[in-house]
Parts: C-alpha cells; sequence; structure tokens
C-alpha cells in the first residue's frame, strides 16, 4: 500500500493517504460511467488529501479541476502536464495571463470574461463555458448562454469550446431540480456541437442520464458517500483518510462527576474515561456532540463532554484498553460519513478541515 503521511509536527495525530484506495475509487468512476472522459476534483489541496499526493495517484483521470488559477499553477511547477479545469475560471487579467502562461483550461460563467478572451490575441486557451442550469450560484443565466457562446466561438484566441453546469440537489436523487437542470443543459446547448459535463459523484451513482461525455467526481475519489442514504461501502468504494491518535491517558472517575469544559457530560456510574490524543487543533470538529464513535481496539466508544484542542474523552466501559493505545478518528476502521453525520456537517468539511490543517511529515 502506497501511503503519503501528512501530521502535524510535534502532535500525536496523524493523518495518512491511501493512494491505492484513491486509484481504486477511480476506477469505480470509470465503472460508474464507462464510456466517459472523466475530470478528477482535486480542489483545496484534493479535499484535504494533499494535492501533489492526489495527483500523482489519480494519473488514469483524463482532466484535473482545481477552483483556482494559483493551485493549478502549483500543479504545473510539481510537473503535471495532463489538463487542469480552473472551475472558478480567472477573477482578472493577472489570473487570465496564468491560465495562458500554464496552459490551463479556464472556466467562463460570467459575459465579461468572454469578452476578455474576445478581445485577446495571440494565445490560444480551452475554455469551458459554464451555464447556471436551476443553482444560481456560478454560471451564466439561460437567457444569456447564447450571446456567450458566440462571444467565446467569435473570440480569435479560444481554440475549444465545452459547457458545463453544476447541480444543486445531486445527493437527494429524488429532487425534481435534477431533471430540470440537466433538460435545461442539454436543451440550451442542443445546437452546439460540444462536449457536455454537468455529473459530480452524486449524479455519477445515481443518474446514468446525467454522465453526458465529462463526469466530474470529487468527494467519492476520496472514499465518502455523496448519497444521503447510501454508505460508502455500499457504492464499493474505499476511505482514503486515515486519521489517527493514540490513547494518552484513562481516568477512573466517579459516578456523578463531569468531564471537560462547561462540565456538560456526568458519568452514571464509576467509569474509565479515555483521553485521546487529538482535538479541534488537529481539525476534529469542535461540534461533534458527546455519543460520537471514536474506535479503539475493535470498539465503538462514544465521546463524552465538549472536544478540547488537543483531547477529546470517549467512554471505555466494557472496553480493554491501555494509554498508548492507537485510536482511529476516522478511516478504515469508522467511516468518515458517520462522524459527519453526529457533527451535523458533511464529509468534504471534515475531510478539508483536517487534511489542511495537517503539514506534511
Ligand atoms: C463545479 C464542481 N464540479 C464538481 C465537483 C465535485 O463534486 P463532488 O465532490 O460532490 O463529487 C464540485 C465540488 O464541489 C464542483 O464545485
Amino acid at each position: 500500500m502506497n501511503h503519503g503521511l501528512l501530521r502535524h509536527k510535534e502532535r500525536a495525530a496523524s493523518i495518512q493517504i491511501d493512494g491505492d484506495a484513491l486509484r481504486h475509487n477511480l476506477g469505480k468512476v470509470r465503472a460508474y460511467a464507462p464510456s466517459c472522459k472523466v475530470m478528477a476534483v482535486i480542489k483545496a489541496n484534493a479535499y484535504g488529501h494533499d494535492v501533489l499526493t492526489a495527483a500523482a495517484r489519480l494519473d488514469d483521470a483524463d482532466a484535473f479541476a482545481v477552483a483556482m488559477p494559483a493551485e493549478a499553477v502549483a500543479l504545473r511547477r510539481a510537473g503535471f502536464s495532463k489538463p487542469v479545469v480552473v472551475l472558478q475560471g480567472f477573477a482578472n487579467q493577472d489570473e487570465l495571463s496564468l491560465c495562458v502562461e500554464h496552459n490551463l483550461q479556464p472556466v467562463v460563467h460570467q459575459q465579461w470574461q468572454a469578452e476578455l478572451l474576445y478581445s485577446a490575441s495571440r494565445f490560444s486557451l480551452d475554455v469551458w463555458l459554464k451555464i447556471d442550469t436551476g443553482m444560481h450560484r456560478l454560471g451564466v443565466p439561460l437567457d444569456a448562454v447564447d450571446a456567450a457562446y458566440q462571444t467565446l466561438r467569435t473570440s480569435a484566441v479560444v481554440h475549444s469550446i465545452r459547457c458545463m453546469s453544476h447541480f444543486a440537489n445531486a445527493d437527494d436523487p429524488k429532487h425534481s431540480l435534477n431533471n430540470n437542470q440537466l433538460e435545461n443543459l442539454i436543451e440550451v446547448i442542443s445546437n452546439y456541437d460540444v462536449e457536455r459535463s454537468i455529473a459530480n459523484s452524486a449524479a455519477i451513482v445515481s443518474n446514468a442520464n446525467s454522465h453526458l461525455e465529462w463526469v466530474r467526481p470529487g468527494i467519492m475519489l476520496y472514499g465518502s458517500s455523496p448519497l444521503l442514504e447510501r454508505s460508502a461501502e455500499d457504492l464499493g468504494l474505499k476511505p482514503v483518510m486515515q486519521f489517527e491518535t493514540r490513547m494518552a491517558a484513562i481516568q477512573q472517575v466517579r459516578k456523578g462527576e463531569s468531564i471537560g469544559y462547561g462540565s456538560t457530560w456526568q458519568c452514571p456510574q464509576d467509569m474509565p474515561v479515555g483521553v485521546v490524543a487529538a482535538g479541534y487543533g488537529d481539525g476534529y470538529p469542535r461540534h461533534a456532540p458527546s455519543g460520537t464513535p471514536v474506535w479503539v481496539n475493535n470498539h465503538l466508544c462514544p465521546t463524552v463532554g465538549r472536544v478540547s484542542m488537543d483531547s477529546i474523552c470517549v467512554d471505555l466501559r466494557g472496553v480493554d484498553a491501555s494509554h498508548g493505545d492507537r485510536v482511529v478518528l476516522w478511516g478504515r476502521e469508522l467511516s468518515v460519513d458517520t462522524i459527519a453525520s453526529h457533527a451535523d456537517t458533511i464529509s468534504y468539511e471534515l475531510l478539508c478541515h483536517a487534511g489542511n490543517s495537517a503539514n506534511l511529515g
């Protein structure tokens, strides 16, 4: 197994990246969408998984996607020559120059960007036109698509145009907006000879009609389920991030005594409480409530009391544990999706936060 190790220097908690699992998950994308090209989404430092590690292990993708030009430049500087799509495109002339210099594929989502390309000369770019089909975040509105498309088509520097949109509710396959968005995209560009893309991970696993020519997986590459109702395991995905630490201490606490800041949890009986050496300083969510599971020696132990900066307390009743034991916060033994649901957030946030608060070790 090829592992990248990320860790806070001088901290007990560590993050390992399972490169084989990344490759496996990309293989799953290919299995779900066999005739499509795959744009692997590796923005935000590959959702906290270390972008250079991820890019190296995802070399079978047809393209990478990042949010900002500077993220793409970092890939080029590290020697990656694969097409890189910049999902937010360029914010100004300087960022356009970066796109040209590094042969990036910017997403054009506003008319002024198309016009800037129209008035340019002496270079050549492949671009994506982003269409707002109903999410109302980035994208050219449906009634302005043709103007933007014609501006790009007649620009001397635009070598090729592809079209994309983004689902607002793909994680809920029954949501009525999904089909509306797909139909809007197909319809508004039906007269153009262009490749199209709308499917993120959730649409890849749940809606084959949406696959079109390019799919854009993010979260499923990292082994987390994109659907509210299905587990990652069920979908054949393997966890990539292994977030671990060790047991720092075990306390015997008396019935009625409380645990941690704010004294939010009282012991219902005399009991052992484990102090786990990780906390929000390592990217574990502070708002994870008592009852969030932590893996200790094959047991899922509920947290008790508030998460601190460097420690989390767990209920060790019925568990044979000693200080120094390995503890898994999420990874192969315990899905990040489980932690996300306890902490009332999404795996994307947990992975970005923990991964990006660690440094390369
Ligand atoms: C435009 C765009 N496409 C694709 C993705 C990948 O989405 P997911 O991680 O849900 O697969 C994202 C992620 O936010 C995105 O912003």
